[in-house]
């Protein structure tokens, strides 16, 4: 007998196609993983063995004091005894679900959003409202009817370089947004995983700092900029909440990998040194995105609709006829070549079969073309046999 949450556990589209993607002959545009040619050069600390035994559950305080400092500079309010050194983003998810969430609980999220904020939210028995998403942020007439619907328990967003979309908030919707979350007082989630990812000089201060009454959790994590592999991240978060989540991230897993904090740590006091591979990462992604968005052109003109994201990892593309996503996906693999479809990020998965995501930062710069070659004659065949 199981727990009568287990009957609404999803599994992850996104973590079987990476099962295919692990296969190294397949081109895979699915993931959100960072450029494998990125790894270079990190390296494990000298440790006198301290790592390797307990640690405490809040995390290193010379980290949470990094971070803190990181926070401070993005202009949120927040100490180091509010920051919370997680088992990367993902855990910050878990935590506030199990903080927040019951049978029943409505919160608020994008449409589309993070498909694991998906996963995790409805584990636990959400209901969701979603509002659409416009080019430089929320519709903000559906954002405020979601917040005046008044048993929103938090909004969840992702406002820079968003995960799946590549939508960036502009500065008017990210300060609209906290004013409206203010006078509704509704908790604010706040994801931030790309923010650094800037291509352009897109704004990309956090919705939080602009926060005066309403409470929040902001998360953060070195996936993206460091290494998924380190699983490591942290938050921060309104003073009030840190306690609960201290318990619940005992509870869940006592505290992260004290190897991990100690690799994060010599990077991130080394601030000459992570401007300059941040630098690094943004010129390799930004080559990368465009030759996708070179090929895109050549291959896509006539197959579907996009916007070239100003940061982040993906394209989100709206494929102008609508084809069995599912059927395309299976006939791609046995091409060797993966993306994924848009119906996991969103809260009913057919509102997403128009979509795909597509990954730029992790193929070989010299296969995306020939990928996305490969990609568009499935699709063109789909469509030839649909009419
Ligand atoms: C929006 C968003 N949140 C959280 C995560 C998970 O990040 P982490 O690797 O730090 O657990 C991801 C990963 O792709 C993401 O896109």
């Amino acid at each position: 007998m199981y727990a009568s949450r287990i009957s609404r556990l999803t599994g992850s589209v996104a973590r079987e196609i990476l099962s295919h993607a692990n296969n190294k002959d397949m081109l895979s545009f699915a993931g959100g993983l960072p450029a494998n040619e990125a790894f270079k050069g990190l390296k494990l600390p000298d440790d006198e063995g301290s790592s390797f035994q307990y640690g405490a559950s809040e995390g290193e305080r010379s980290l949470r004091e990094l971070f803190a400092e990181r926070f401070q500079a993005k202009g949120i309010d927040c100490g180091f005894e509010q920051v919370l050194i997680t088992s990367g983003a993902q855990q910050g998810v878990d935590l506030v679900s199990k903080l927040f969430i019951e049978p029943g609980v409505t919160v608020g999220i994008e449409k589309p959003t993070y498909l694991a904020a998906i996963q995790s939210f409805a584990l636990f028995g959400a209901e969701f409202e979603p509002f659409g998403l416009e080019a430089d942020g929320p519709n903000l007439e559906e954002f405020e009817q979601v917040l005046q619907k008044g048993d929103v328990r938090f909004i969840y967003l992702c406002p820079s370089f968003q995960n799946p979309s590549g939508i960036c908030y502009s500065l008017e919707k990210r300060k609209a947004v906290a004013a409206l979350l203010d006078e509704y007082e509704v908790t604010l989630i706040e994801d931030d995983p790309y923010g650094e990812l800037n291509y352009t000089d897109a704004c990309t201060v956090p919705i939080c700092s602009f926060l005066k009454k309403a409470k929040w959790i902001h998360f953060n994590t070195v996936s993206k900029i460091l290494a998924p592999g380190l699983r490591l991240g942290c938050l921060g978060c309104s003073p009030e909440f840190f306690p609960h989540l201290l318990k619940l991230k005992q509870a869940a897993d006592l505290h992260s990998n004290r190897f991990s904090q100690a690799v994060v740590h010599q990077w991130l006091s080394d601030e000459d040194l992570m401007a300059k591979r941040t630098q690094q990462l943004r010129s390799l992604y930004h080559e990368k995105q465009q030759v996708m968005a070179q090929s895109l052109e050549t291959h896509f003109k006539d197959l579907a609709e996009w916007n070239t994201p100003a940061g982040g990892l993906f394209f989100w593309l709206r494929l102008k006829e609508p084809v069995q996503i599912r059927e395309l996906l299976g006939c791609c693999l046995k091409q060797g070549v993966a993306f994924m479809p848009g119906g996991p990020f969103f809260p009913t998965e057919d509102e997403g079969a128009q979509f795909m995501r597509l990954n730029f930062s992790n193929p070989p710069v010299e296969r995306i073309d020939g990928g996305l070659k490969v990609l568009a004659e499935e699709i063109g065949k789909m469509v030839t046999l649909v009419v």
